[in-house]
This record gives structure tokens, sequence and C-alpha cells, in this order.
């Protein structure tokens, strides 16, 4: 079965859920200590801006490949990064969890958080999730401070592409019914509507792909030249 985007539209467009996304979630009676070094001073320390950036896509759309070859550019010119990768994260932090849209919804909402972190250390997140959901993408670029402090970079790749590649087998097991709730096979990509960054993975080469990326960041001021 192909899910199609419109089966999702209450949760993409539901009025009270984007409200939602604008109350921070905290334990009870617990009270904000503020660090003593700030970000910006991290920030001047490291020679470069903190941020997100945030890689989406169908699996095998090459997310973690572009992730981790921009992280090996910035690494070449000092920028301290880190890559927050999806296959890696379910093996701890997120490892309780499945491919449910609650479960989902759940994981980008920790990887939100702990990226959000990250920025406030100064550091650049790169991160490599499907993160299917307008919705739950959205509540991540609504957690930090500013506007270029959540970069989203949308690998684009066609279904039929991935699922040629299909690096990992897992289409093709999908296919045959052995795995549920499969992304693009029996459970939805919501394509991003205002990405700052669309990069065509079955068009370009890795390397043209790695120099859009730096040049968005150079452009938006998060590195320098
Ligand atoms: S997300 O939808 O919650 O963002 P995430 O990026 O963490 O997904 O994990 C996706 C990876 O988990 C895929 O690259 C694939 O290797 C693996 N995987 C296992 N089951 C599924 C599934 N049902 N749908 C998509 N990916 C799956």
């Amino acid at each position: 079965m192909e899910c199609k985007d419109s089966d999702y539209s209450d949760r993409m467009y539901n009025p009270t859920m984007i409200e939602n996304l604008k109350t921070p979630q905290k334990s009870e009676n617990t009270v904000w200590h503020q660090a003593s070094i700030s970000r910006t001073q991290r920030e001047t320390l490291n020679g470069h801006r903190s941020a997100i950036i945030w890689f989406t896509g169908l699996s095998g759309s090459g997310k973690s490949t572009l992730a981790h070859a921009v992280e090996q550019e910035l690494y070449e010119v000092g920028c301290h990064t880190f890559v927050f990768d999806g296959d890696n994260v379910r093996h701890g932090l997120c490892g309780d969890l499945g491919f449910t849209e609650e479960d989902r919804t759940e994981n980008i909402r920790r990887i939100g958080q702990m990226s959000r972190l990250f920025v406030d250390a100064g550091v650049l997140a790169l991160t490599a999730f499907i993160s299917p959901f307008n919705v739950d993408r959205q509540r991540v670029r609504m957690m930090v401070e500013n506007e270029n402090d959540f970069i989203e970079v949308y690998c684009r790749c066609p279904l039929d592409v991935c699922e040629n590649r299909d690096v990992k087998g897992l289409y093709k097991r999908a296919r045959k019914g052995e795995i549920s709730n499969f992304t693009g096979i029996s459970s939805p990509y919501e394509e991003p509507d205002n990405a700052d960054l669309v990069v065509d993975t079955d068009q370009m080469t890795l390397d043209d792909c790695v120099g859009k990326v730096v040049a968005l960041l150079t452009k938006r001021s998060i590195i320098y030249p």
C-alpha cells in the first residue's frame, strides 16, 4: 500500500497541534539553571556559530552519507561538529522506540532536544533522520532561538531510486510484508514545503551536495569563509 500525504493532512494542519508546539514541556518542580558560560562565548571560542543542520529524506536518500561528508569538510576547517544518525541513535537513546507515528514523533522530539543542547554548547549538530512528518520537523524548528539555528536540508530522491539502491535490504523485506510501517511503502513521507535547501541526491554528485550545504552555512554567516 502506498500512503498519500492527504491521509495525514489533519496531523499537519490541526491548529491545536501547532499551538501545542509552542508550549515547552518540563518536569514538575524544576527550575532552569542559567549556565555561566554563554552560547555566544562558546561560539566565539570555536570561531563559528552553532546550529542544527537537519537532513531529512527517505531511507536510502543519502542523508547519512551527506551529513558525514559535510562534517568531514567542516572538521577540516576547524569546526566543532557532531552527527546524530537515525540508525545509530536507535541503538541507544531511542532504542526503545519503533516506527509507529507516535514513536517517530517521540524519536524526533528527543533528537530535537538533544540537538538543541548541542547548539547551546556551541556545536554544529548534523542530524540524519527520515523525520517523515512536517509537524515534527516544525516542532524542532520552534525549539531553537533564531531562524538560522535550524537549517533543514531535504535530500530529495525518488522512491524507486531509493528502493533500487536498497543498501540495507529493508525495502525488499518491506515489500514482502516482513517490516510494517516502512516509510514510502506502508508509512508516509511528507515532503518539506519550506526546506532551507533541497539537494537532488539522485542527480547531483556528493561533492556538489556538500558544496551546496557549506555555501548555505557561509551565506547565513554560520561559518566564516
Ligand atoms: S524516523 O522516521 O523516526 O526519523 P529514523 O531516521 O530514526 O526514522 O530511522 C530510520 C532507519 O531505521 C532507516 O534508515 C532504516 O535503516 C531503519 N528502519 C527500520 N524499520 C524502519 C521502518 N519501518 N521505516 C523506516 N525505516 C526503518
